[in-house]
């Protein structure tokens, strides 16, 4: 079937729309530092909603790691609601804005849901070119707000 026509509440945020491809470094106070690749995919199906679904793997080995997907709300108004199940089983509800000159969204939790560690999470994305770089802030029960992960990926 071939894909239908962008909603038009999609349009200032079709810079995602697509896959990406490529590696990041994650780390926090309380774990060693680590290395991964990344698939990030963005796509549509008419509706003013855009899916999304992400895929890890250890960079030595390949072998895989954390996955999540998920649902990307963006209003009129500049503000997105983005909705995240995660593989560990922790689910979040983000909440934030996004600048389709910037190609940016910014994203807070305002709901993480079955974690037995994490209080809070913060995002941010940016595309440049033909490029996507993110990273991603947790606070847990035994630290506030500090990275965990940032990754650049690239549009295949
Ligand atoms: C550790 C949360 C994404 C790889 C952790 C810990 C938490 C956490 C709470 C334990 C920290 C501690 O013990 O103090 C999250 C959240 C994520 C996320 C909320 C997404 C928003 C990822 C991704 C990867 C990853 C995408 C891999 C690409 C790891 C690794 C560790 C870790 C390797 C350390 C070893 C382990 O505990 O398994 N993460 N994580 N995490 N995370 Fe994440």
């Amino acid at each position: 079937m071939s894909t239908p026509p962008l909603h038009p509440a999609l349009g200032p945020l079709n810079f995602l729309l697509g896959t990406w491809r490529g590696q990041g470094e994650g780390g926090f106070p309380t774990i060693q530092a680590f290395e991964y690749g990344e698939e990030i995919r963005f796509w549509h199906s008419g509706k003013p909603v855009m899916a999304y679904s992400q895929k890890t793997w250890r960079s030595a080995s390949g072998e895989p790691m954390h996955a999540e997907s998920g649902y990307w709300r963006p209003k009129p108004d500049g503000s997105i609601e983005v909705i995240i199940a995660q593989s560990t089983g922790l689910a979040e509800v983000q909440k934030g804005t996004f600048d389709a000159e910037n190609k940016s969204v910014v994203l807070e939790s305002e709901t993480v849901a079955n974690a037995s560690k994490v209080k809070s999470i913060s995002r941010s994305f940016k595309v440049a070119g033909d490029h996507l770089e993110y990273t991603v802030s947790m606070a847990t029960n035994t630290h506030p707000l500090h990275p965990h992960l940032r990754a650049v990926l690239k549009k295949v």
